[in-house]
């Protein structure tokens, strides 16, 4: 047998050198080699479609897109409508959060109308087809292979041409090529690298699973977006039972879109109407709470904000956000000092997002606001009340997106007020909601409402 050239990369300069060492010889970086592969000099240049030619666009023939729906309306949103033939997604999370079990089932509903190969290096046969019936899901369709060699893999995708593939997890794939552990920086590279390879050349669907892993030995996930199509994250917190797919990256959709699942004894489970479960109306009211209509991606969904205000002990007091941008957090609370007269130097303020959601726009600057004013003066907004907008540091409240759409969810939902910036004011506001239009923050805050 040939004996395989072995060939490490900096990460830094590009340096080549055929020895490992812990500092690159050339820019002296320290922990910068990383195996990759030699390139093969015998098999001539990469066949890469015609090179070397212009074209112009409009020459261009266009294959058109296929989309496999997963026969989930949650996962189908977030993929931008389903799954693209030739794409590659990569499902990104911490482990034991459902990776596993959203693939299974999906992959098993869609097996009965293509040829779909779950490919496992993870879990033995005997405990993915136990999974499936303690799931309740006839599987006889569905090809399954326990295997970590990403030449066996390639094979069996080249005998059976699936039209879906699950790779789970990318962190046990080896290739023969690289002689690194599974799971280091070139080996998941490398053997996602051949993948997509595969999904281009053959147009099968590839989804990748990533474990998301604390610093060390093993690669996670983030070295891979760059390669992929599509990547999604399983977010929320495990203590929890609600499981919140985000799109981070998508070639064919929306980013930032949610999926909201929950895990129940029979595996994942769509929730369909997620602003009903993030949003405890029959709480009393109390105060250092608000109802913020926020929007991800192409939905508004309803969350509830919650801020304490407590006397700290400190010289620092602590700022603690949980599910917000924590630098808005400052920023907010000087407004609110400046333009608003609240003073809470010597408070310890924290803010949570009910529910494990995470709220990434500035629309929700005026919830953060008005819950913390809330708690500190001890005083509850009214249990009917939904806000949004984004502040700005003269204290002016700002428009934003999709101002119509929020209400309108709120609407459905039974919210019967609204404190919202003056400009997203409309007249396709619905007629049962009474929405009050606010320019400055001050205004917001010298709202009377009798609750
Ligand atoms: P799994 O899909 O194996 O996680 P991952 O592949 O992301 O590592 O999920 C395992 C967790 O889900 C485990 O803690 C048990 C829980 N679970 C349920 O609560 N109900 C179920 O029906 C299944 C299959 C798993
Ligand atoms: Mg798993």
């Amino acid at each position: 047998m040939a004996k395989i050239k072995r060939l490490f990369n900096c990460t830094e300069c590009g340096a080549r050198t055929p020895k490992w060492a812990g500092q690159c010889p050339e820019c002296e970086s320290w922990n910068t080699l990383v195996e990759t592969v030699p390139p093969d000099t015998r098999r001539g240049p990469v066949d890469v479609a015609p090179t070397g030619t212009v074209h112009s666009l409009a020459e261009i023939g266009i294959a058109p897109t296929v989309r496999l729906s997963t026969h989930s309306t949650e996962l189908d949103r977030v993929l931008g409508g389903g799954l693209v033939n030739g794409a590659v997604v990569l499902l990104g999370g911490d482990p034991g959060i459902g990776k596993s079990t959203l693939l299974l089932q999906t992959l098993v509903k869609m097996s009965d109308d293509m040829n779909a190969l779950y490919v496992s290096g993870e879990e033995s046969a005997q405990q993915i087809a136990l999974r499936a019936r303690r799931l309740g899901m006839h599987s006889a369709q569905l090809g399954f292979m326990a295997d970590n060699a990403l030449e066996s893999v390639v094979r069996a995708c080249r005998e059976t041409s699936p039209d879906l593939i699950v790779i789970d997890s990318i962190q046990t794939l080896y290739t023969e090529l690289i002689q690194s552990a599974p799971g280091s920086v070139a080996q998941v590279r490398e053997t996602a690298a051949q993948l997509v390879r595969l999904a281009k050349q053959t147009r099968t669907t590839v989804i990748i699973v990533g474990h998301v892993t604390k610093e060390g030995a093993i690669a996670g996930p983030r070295v891979l977006e760059h390669m992929v199509d599509t990547v999604l994250y399983f977010e929320g917190d495990r203590s929890s039972r609600f499981r919140l797919i985000r799109a981070i990256k998508n070639r064919f959709g929306a980013v930032n879109e949610l999926g909201v699942f929950a895990m129940t004894e029979q595996g994942l489970k769509e929730v369909n109407n997620p602003s009903a479960m993030f949003v405890n109306r029959s709480m009393d009211t109390s105060p250092g709470r608000t109802v913020m209509a926020a929007q991800q991606g192409t939905r508004p969904l309803l969350v509830e904000v919650q801020a304490l205000v407590d006397q700290s002990p400190l010289a620092n007091p602590r700022r603690l956000t949980v599910g917000l941008d924590h630098s808005r957090l400052a920023m907010i609370l000087a407004v609110l000092h400046r333009h608003g007269g609240l003073s809470v130097y010597d408070q310890d303020v924290f803010v949570n997002v009910v529910g494990g959601v995470r709220v990434i726009e500035p629309a929700s600057d005026l919830a953060v606001a008005l819950s913390v004013a809330s708690s500190l003066y001890n005083r509850p907004w009214p249990n009917d009340l939904v806000v949004f907008g984004e502040i700005g540091l003269g204290g002016e409240v700002r428009p934003v997106q999709h101002g119509i759409d929020r209400l309108k969810e709120a609407y459905k939902l039974g919210f019967k007020r609204a404190l919202v910036p003056k400009e997203n004011l409309s007249k396709q506001i619905p007629k049962g909601i009474q929405a009050i239009g606010i320019v400055k923050l001050a205004e917001a805050l010298n709202t009377e409402f009798d609750c």
